[in-house]
């Protein structure tokens, strides 16, 4: 493969040989000399044309310790602001020949277009509502660190604003791919359309839903992307659909807290669960760089894994 566009589309035996690779990546990580030479010479660009502090900062970090030399494009101060468009600014940086774009975009499809239209590999970092791989990735090692690598005895429960979530649709794919059995919990206004057909079971009620869960994975709530058709009250969406400790208890007593970030604490997660002994919403960061690096030292290495 010389990208990595979406979940959609890999096989599970892909699937487990990048958390593999991204283990291997863990370890280098927590050595004292995080740096390695796997990719000498080789040239990542980071073209982020929406918010990120996560995924870019992790991808920048992941080119480095496998030794890329990494270019952060800064958008905000870019002739997009002329007017360029992505693919005359994805020609103009194809031409300095880089070795991998990681793209992020506000439009769905819009990372798949531009990967053909450059002679590099390229990097879905998050489009639109459609795709984020390298989330749904991270997410899938933290579980399989904590549960082990029988998926198919794992009850997922993703939460709260899939409608808008990138981050739900690429779990769902990876998930049901490794036989877990997902199931969504929201209110019917923040379900897309067509939901049902995904593999997942849907539950409206936060009790009810959370019943069995070996995992608890929680959405935020993407305001910013409702445009005046239904925004919840904070308060009212924390009572029904935020997570806390009364609602969690309803859950296995083991189960595992996730949330991709940023948060919103207070609305759909209270601080003291994502501070709390089940959250392990700050692992899933770490796995973040380790699964980038794995992602990309696939896609641009020449052999082995990023030792
Ligand atoms: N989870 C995630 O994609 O976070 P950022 O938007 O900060 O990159």
């Amino acid at each position: 493969r010389r990208h990595l566009l979406g979940i959609n589309g890999l096989q599970p035996t892909e699937i487990v040989h990048l958390l593999d690779r991204a283990e291997e990546a863990v370890a280098v990580s927590r050595r004292p000399d995080k740096k390695t030479s796997v990719l000498k010479g080789r040239t990542q660009i980071n073209l982020f044309f929406e918010a990120s502090t996560r995924t870019q900062a992790s991808f920048e970090i992941a080119g480095k310790r496998l030794g890329a030399d990494v270019m952060n494009m800064s958008v905000a101060n870019s002739s997009v602001k002329k007017g360029e468009t992505l693919i005359d600014t994805a020609m103009t940086l194809n031409a300095m020949q880089p070795d991998i774009l990681i793209v992020r975009h506000h439009a769905a499809g819009a990372v798949a277009l531009l990967s053909q239209k450059v002679a590099c590999s390229v990097v879905n970092a998050g489009d639109g509502q459609h795709e984020h791989p390298t989330q749904a990735l991270l997410d899938a090692l933290t579980i399989r660190r904590h549960k082990g690598s029988e998926f198919q005895h794992l009850t997922v429960v993703i939460c709260g604003d899939v409608l808008h979530s990138r981050v739900a649709r690429s779990n769902i794919l990876l998930l049901n791919a490794l036989g877990a059995r997902v199931r969504v919990v929201a209110p019917s206004t923040l379900l897309p359309r067509g939901i049902e057909q995904m593999g997942v079971e849907i539950v409206h009620d936060m009790r009810e839903g959370l019943k069995d869960a070996d995992v608890v994975m929680m959405l935020r709530l993407q305001r910013e992307r409702m445009e005046g058709a239904f925004v919840p009250s904070v308060r009212e969406y924390f009572r029904y659909f935020g997570l806390d400790a009364e609602k969690l208890a309803h859950a296995k007593p083991d189960a595992l807290v996730m949330h991709p970030g940023p948060m919103n604490r207070g609305v759909e997660i209270a601080s003291d669960i994502a501070d709390g002994p089940q959250s392990v919403i700050e692992e899933q960061v770490e796995m973040g760089v380790a699964v980038r690096m794995a992602v990309i030292a696939t896609l641009i290495g020449q052999t082995g894994g990023p030792r």
